[in-house]
């Protein structure tokens, strides 16, 4: 993907932030958070915090220390989402994320306060409300669409006898920002780079209007963080879409939704990576039987094996963790080529996360010359995969140029969702308006930009064997159905 192709991808990208902004019918949602009280450092007191993500669920109890940005006590539990819970037809989830908490909260005096930390697009019109809009990485099913996710937890919470009240709930980009806001306040954006992907930044509430009920006080709030829900992003000339995308979209839980996602996140590296090989393989001759066996099987590469394999040079330390995580060993050609295709994946997945940075950082608007633009950061894949940063920070230099480039920050911030979910619950109480701007909104879905959004549509889930089919089907009604479809 050269800089031509990068540069194209941004102004596609910005166009559609631009078409989202003002509430026309765009990619991204761009759903406003009702953030608008900033964490500014001087909250202070007692918070938990749930964070329901991708892979894990999360908790936290923290105490916010008097002295400005500090914390005095910090104590985070998390577990792995069971697989029953993926099936969102029932309440499983949110039954199950109770259980865990209650463990903790047996004992405490009621009502406890928590922040809510709900990584998936909701359609907002206060800071405590949430309708959820679609579920996205390895979710399956239609449950709980449309409903407000924050009633259906604390009526969860209070069928199991737990009174608990829950100020707050927001998107996990829109958390890592507040917590890096809480201690730096040059903070402009928050971004996910782990099962999933998404970044939400500050944004004048003058420019969100038709997305705001028309008497929102946008002087008494003049900003607000606006999640982009960048995962949909996808640019028909221009995405350096390969047949093996279409593939991975294909068997996904949510197929025709999300190629940025799809191309960038760690949930689906691997499998784009594995379905490369298993072609040169067929094709090359690269693999014996026993190889292409065990590299049918889906998902059995994860993003943490490609760190290891593309950065390691030791043969003898790759095979170990091939035998590991694949049971089987590769001679150095082979290693060779699979290094080559794995560091093909992440760079191309590292080089469209910057152009997402960068079409972001264009919305700052009067930016002050020369200030650095803090971009808060979390997700494993973000964080773990060697010398991914390096790729992202190479690829905004020819975005944005070297000196404006060195001006990006790129900050991780540990346990952002459940820190962030804690400061925004603690600045909404401490400014006297836990429900920050519910006093002032309607119920007014046109104002609130409900209409303008185009949820995609399910379209069944295709397995592998059913893949070709499916793209061929696509082919031929692509005229019906024109926009789901044009993509291919
Ligand atoms: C969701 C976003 C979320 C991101 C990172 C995406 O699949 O749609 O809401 O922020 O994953 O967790």
């Amino acid at each position: 993907m050269p800089a031509t192709q990068l540069l194209l991808l941004k102004d596609d990208l910005i166009e559609q932030i631009k078409l989202g902004l003002e509430g026309s019918k765009s990619q991204l949602m761009m759903l406003p958070s009702y953030v608008d009280i900033l964490p500014n450092g001087h909250e202070s007191g007692d918070y938990y915090a749930i964070d329901i993500g991708g892979t894990n669920v999360r908790v936290m109890h923290v105490c916010l220390g008097q002295e400005e940005g500090s914390i005095e006590s910090c104590t985070v539990k998390e577990w792995p989402i069971p697989v029953k819970c993926f099936d969102t037809n029932t309440n499983a989830l949110f039954e199950w994320t109770v259980d865990c908490f209650g463990e903790l909260l047996e004992g405490q005096s009621h009502p406890i306060v928590i922040g809510f930390c709900f990584s998936f697009a909701l359609q907002q019109t206060a800071l405590n409300d949430g309708k959820l809009l679609m579920w996205t990485k390895n979710f399956r099913g239609n449950g709980l669409v449309g409903e407000d996710v924050v009633a259906v937890l604390v009526e969860t919470f209070r069928k199991r006898g737990f009174d608990v009240s829950i100020p707050a709930v927001i998107n996990d980009t829109v958390a890592t920002l507040m917590a890096m806001k809480y201690q730096n306040q040059s903070a402009f954006a928050g971004l996910i780079l782990g099962t999933g992907t998404n970044c939400a930044y500050i944004e004048k509430t003058s420019r969100l209007k038709n997305r705001l009920p028309e008497h929102y006080d946008t002087v008494r709030h003049p900003e607000m963080a606006v999640n982009t829900e960048w995962g949909a992003f996808y640019s028909e000339e221009h995405f350096p879409m390969c047949q093996e995308d279409i593939w991975v979209d294909c068997a996904s839980a949510n197929p025709g939704w999300g190629h940025f996602e799809k191309m960038v996140s760690g949930l689906y590296v691997g499998e784009v990576a594995r379905r490369i090989l298993l072609r040169l393989g067929h094709e090359g001759g690269l693999f014996d039987r026993q190889m292409e066996r065990i590299l049918s099987k889906q998902d059995c590469i994860e993003a943490s094996l490609m760190s290891l394999v593309e950065t390691e040079s030791d043969l003898s330390t790759i095979n170990t963790a091939l035998r590991k995580a694949l049971g089987c060993q590769m001679n150095q050609h082979q290693v060779n080529v699979v290094k080559a295709v794995f560091g093909l994946v992440s760079r191309r997945s590292a080089r469209l996360l910057a152009v997402g940075i960068a079409a972001v950082v264009a919305q700052r608007e009067h930016a002050e010359e020369g200030r650095d633009v803090v971009i808060a950061v979390d997700g494993s894949m973000f964080a773990k995969y060697s010398g991914f940063k390096e790729k992202v920070c190479k690829a905004l230099e020819e975005l944005c140029g070297v000196e404006n480039a060195q001006r990006i920050k790129l900050q991780l911030v540990k346990e952002g969702s459940v820190l962030g979910a804690t400061t925004v619950v603690a600045a909404a109480v401490s400014s006297g308006a836990p429900n920050s701007g519910v006093e002032t909104l309607s119920e007014d879905s046109e104002a609130n930009g409900i209409e303008q959004l185009t949820i995609p549509q399910r379209h069944g889930n295709s397995m592998e064997d059913g893949a070709e089919d499916l793209i061929t089907h696509r082919t031929i009604t692509m005229s019906e159905d024109a926009e789901q479809w044009r993509k291919y």
